[in-house]
């Protein structure tokens, strides 16, 4: 399932991050990857301990906490610090999978890595090529959308980048830890979230079905979440 979050950064913080990883150092983009991603990739990274990911990172994950959407889509447990990459024309990154587990370099931080994000950081109209394909069971899906925006999708997928043949493209991309780590079970409850949320609108909180389809949403959370 890949979910699009629309309109995740204001145009101020697309701005202020802007400001901040325009004007810092990249470095070659293979330092975060494994063996095997490392053969695809080709482009700049953000040093992922330097002070301007930090700050930059900071931001986007205070936007991601505002968003409903992402939230009900991703039930995140733990989220990995946010990383940024950078392509120039003819870098791309080929066909992938991104590793199961996460760890932050010198911390005892590790995670799973259930979804992968990429915020856009970047106006398409900008650069041509850099899509993200993603290949789910419904094919491949073609992604790419205006800044400050965001795609949720699944770790496990293969995925790529195409190459850039005009332009830079620019973003942010991290992990999340879902507190449901069945993609099927966690789908469900999205859907059901979604219609219990039009329901409520339609028919008021105080309506007794809204409540105890309400209730069957978080009792179904209640058994399928770790904490
Ligand atoms: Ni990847």
């Amino acid at each position: 399932m890949l979910i699009a979050v629309p309109d995740v950064l204001t145009a101020d913080e697309l701005t202020e991050i802007r400001q901040i990883i325009d004007g810092a150092e990249w470095i070659d983009g293979n330092v975060t990857s494994g063996h095997q991603a490392a053969l695809a990739k080709n482009n700049e990274q953000l040093p992922e301990d330097g002070d301007s990911a930090k700050r930059a990172g900071r931001l986007i994950l205070d936007a991601l906490g505002r968003s409903p959407l992402f939230f009900a889509s991703a039930l995140p447990l733990k989220i990995f610090p946010p990383l940024f990459n950078r392509y120039g024309e003819g870098q791309e990154f080929d066909t992938h999978v991104d590793n199961a587990v996460r760890l932050k370099r010198g911390s005892e931080f590790r995670m799973r890595s259930d979804l992968s994000i990429t915020v856009f950081l970047e106006a398409p109209e900008n650069y041509d090529g850099g899509e993200l394909l993603v290949e789910d069971q419904y094919g491949v899906q073609r992604v790419k959308l205006p800044a400050g925006h965001a795609v949720v999708y699944p770790s496990s997928s293969l995925h790529r980048v195409t190459p850039i043949t005009r332009g830079r493209r620019v973003a942010s991309f991290f992990w999340i830890q879902s507190m449901v780590r069945d993609t099927e079970a966690r789908r469900l409850l999205f859907d059901l979230d979604r219609a219990v949320q039009r329901l409520t609108g339609d028919l008021g909180g105080k309506d007794r079905s809204v409540i105890e389809l309400t209730g069957v949403y978080h009792n179904l959370l209640r058994r399928w979440a770790d904490s």
